[in-house]
């Protein structure tokens, strides 16, 4: 076991990634608080507890960790998986909203969950934090403007609180997912274009390895994050994309 009674917070753990995660990090013996908008029917255990937030609310945030301490005394780790995406729209077609929108929970939320986490991290010496950005913020795809903003803005805020928590024992880590087989995918496609055309003529023929990257990998690159395994890698940027980034 390679989580053993470690207490992490999982975000997004009702989307398509954050279930597997969620499923791998318990079969690794961690203890884990899960996250998400809505979590009705994720049954509760001694090892899992659901908490239904908005993570770009201050207060459902502060919630989420006092909660989580209140039952399990301290956090490990904190997975930031939950986001929105953007369907390709071209930039003078994207309202301050929509982009307000899509850098609030993409962005402000993971910042609202570190700065949570990291008080009870500091009191424990040592924890482990990875945000979840996107492989599109390296290779950018048209008309993703907000999302890959928001993205970019994540990565650097990853590396600011490496290097700001590393005499904390603190690490702080990125994973860029590539094109991945979840709900998602959907909501990056066009008003006008058809998702199931786009999915095999874009989405799988941009993955160099010639398939979609599935929640597993994405689980199982976390796991390794998250463990002693990793105990050296902070400000690390690990794209999990079948080359898509090259
Ligand atoms: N699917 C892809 O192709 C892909 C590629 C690169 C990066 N990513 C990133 O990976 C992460 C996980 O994506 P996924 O594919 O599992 O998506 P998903 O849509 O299946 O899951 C995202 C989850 O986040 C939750 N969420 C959204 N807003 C929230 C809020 N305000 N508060 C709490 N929870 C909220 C949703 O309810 C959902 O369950 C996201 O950050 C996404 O941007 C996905």
């Amino acid at each position: 076991m390679r989580l053993e009674n470690e207490v992490f917070v999982v975000t997004g753990a009702q989307g398509g990634m954050g279930k597997e995660t969620v499923k791998r990090f318990l079969e690794e013996g961690a203890i884990v608080v899960a996250v998400d908008l809505n979590v009705d029917g994720v049954e509760e255990s001694d090892q899992l507890l659901p908490i239904a937030a908005d993570l770009t609310k201050e207060e459902e945030v502060t919630n989420v960790f006092s909660t989580a301490v209140a039952n399990f005394n301290r956090i490990d780790g904190l997975v930031n998986l939950a986001g929105i995406a953007q369907p390709a729209t071209p930039i003078e077609e994207v309202s301050l909203a929509d982009w307000e929108k899509i850098i609030r929970v993409n962005a402000t939320a993971p910042f609202l969950t570190c700065r949570a986490a990291v008080p009870y991290m500091k009191k424990n010496r040592g924890g482990v934090i990875v945000n979840i950005a996107s492989i599109s913020m390296v290779r950018p795809r048209p008309g993703l403007n907000a999302y890959i903003a928001s993205k970019g803005a994540l990565v650097s805020f990853t590396q600011a609180l490496a290097i700001e928590l590393a005499e904390y024992g603190i690490r702080v880590n990125v994973v860029n997912p590539g094109p991945a087989d979840t709900d998602m995918l959907g909501g990056f496609t066009a008003k006008e274009q058809d998702f199931e055309i786009i999915k095999e003529s874009v989405f799988k023929k941009s993955v160099p390895m010639g398939r979609l990257i599935e929640p597993i990998d994405i689980a199982n690159s976390l796991v390794y994050l998250c463990s002693k395994e990793a105990s050296i890698v902070t400000g690390a940027v690990l794209n999990v994309d079948g080359g898509r980034g090259i």
